[in-house]
């Protein structure tokens, strides 16, 4: 069932995931418009990837629906519907996941090859296009163990791109890399929104990226989603003064705080409560909970995120 331009190009409702009996997201809901890039974040262990892996099927929901192009995924009875959809949307995961015994050109021939009976010599000049656009022309025949980190992100993005998928999805873009590199990502990514006219998720915990990047952003806190907002909103609220912020909800001053990076405010307070109830009860709910707050660019160095769809151990940033 194709989706008029203006619907909604995913549809989020009432999604409840669970692990081990625990709601790891509990009752989300909103949408993604066709061509709008649209910012998932939160702090570490707040649900975003666990959110990102529900939207592209490959972890199975308990409640509630996800829509891709206006199909119900979960209605899905066989892989093949799943696998025909997974070829209009596009993956880029934290490392790029390359396969390290090709080179960038024949990482990036792959989905071509695997999904297209297209002609070598064709495939051949859509992976120049596609190393073009992400500015890597030059580096085809280079392995990933030659190429930096921002490379490897560009050739994932590249390759994430092969099949002219009409939404790309990235977790993490900027995880590990340094600030300008960071920057340059993030750059590529609003310039091939404008260019291609995809619409992009992206799951990041980097503030200036979010800032950089989104059209509206979705706020995550412990598995709830506590506002979906056009990016201007947020910037109103993070600009908003100290002395006015007495006067805004519990959930917006927790939002503040975590745009801002500010030392003091319910993320510090809650945090600071559950300590104390760990000193009294021996339990408390775990630190990786409670969301870390990022003001500045920050090189994530530690965690996975999710290397590959089938990665479980999918923990950190
Ligand atoms: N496969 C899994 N099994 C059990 N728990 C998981 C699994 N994946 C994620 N979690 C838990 O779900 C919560 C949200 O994780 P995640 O979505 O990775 O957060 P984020 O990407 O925001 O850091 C965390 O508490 C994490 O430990
Ligand atoms: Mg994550």
């Amino acid at each position: 069932m194709p989706t008029s331009p203006d619907q909604p190009i995913i549809r989020v409702r009432d999604l409840v995931k669970k692990f081990d009996g625990r709601a790891v997201l509990d009752g989300v809901s909103f949408d993604v418009n066709r061509g709008e890039t649209m910012v998932i974040m939160g702090g570490s262990g707040s649900g975003k990837s666990t959110m990102l892996r529900c939207m592209i099927g490959s972890l199975v929901i308990d409640e509630g629906t996800v829509e891709l192009f206006g199909e119900d995924i979960c209605s899905f009875t066989d892989e093949e519907q799943m696998n025909a959809l997974r070829k209009r949307f596009g993956i880029l995961f934290q490392s790029g996941a390359l396969f390290n015994s090709m080179s960038v050109g024949e990482n990036v021939a792959l989905p071509l090859q695997e999904h297209t009976d297209l002609d070598p010599d064709i495939i051949a000049t859509m992976v120049k296009i596609k190393l073009e656009l992400v500015g890597l022309r030059e580096h085809a025949d280079k392995f990933p163990a030659q190429i930096s980190g921002g490379m490897k992100k560009r050739a994932g993005l590249a390759r994430a791109l092969a099949l002219d998928p009409q939404i790309l999805f990235y977790d993490e873009p900027s995880a590990g890399l340094d600030p300008v590199t960071s920057a340059e990502i993030d750059q590529l990514m609003v310039d091939l929104t404008k260019k291609l006219g995809v619409t992009s998720v992206v799951v990041t915990h980097e503030m200036d990226s979010a800032f950089t990047i989104a059209d509206r952003m979705a706020m995550f806190d412990k598995g709830r989603m506590m506002a979906v907002e056009a990016r201007e909103w947020y910037e109103g609220l993070r600009d908003t003064p100290e002395a006015e912020s007495a006067q805004l909800s519990y959930d917006h001053r927790l939002i503040r705080q975590f745009l801002r990076g500010d030392a003091k405010g319910p993320l510090t307070e809650r945090k600071a409560a559950s300590n104390y109830e760990e000193d009294l009860l021996g339990s408390a709910e775990p630190f990786e909970n409670t969301p870390s707050v990022v003001s500045t660019r920050v090189s994530s160095l530690s965690g996975p995120i999710i290397d590959d769809e089938d990665d479980e151990s999918n923990e950190g940033t």
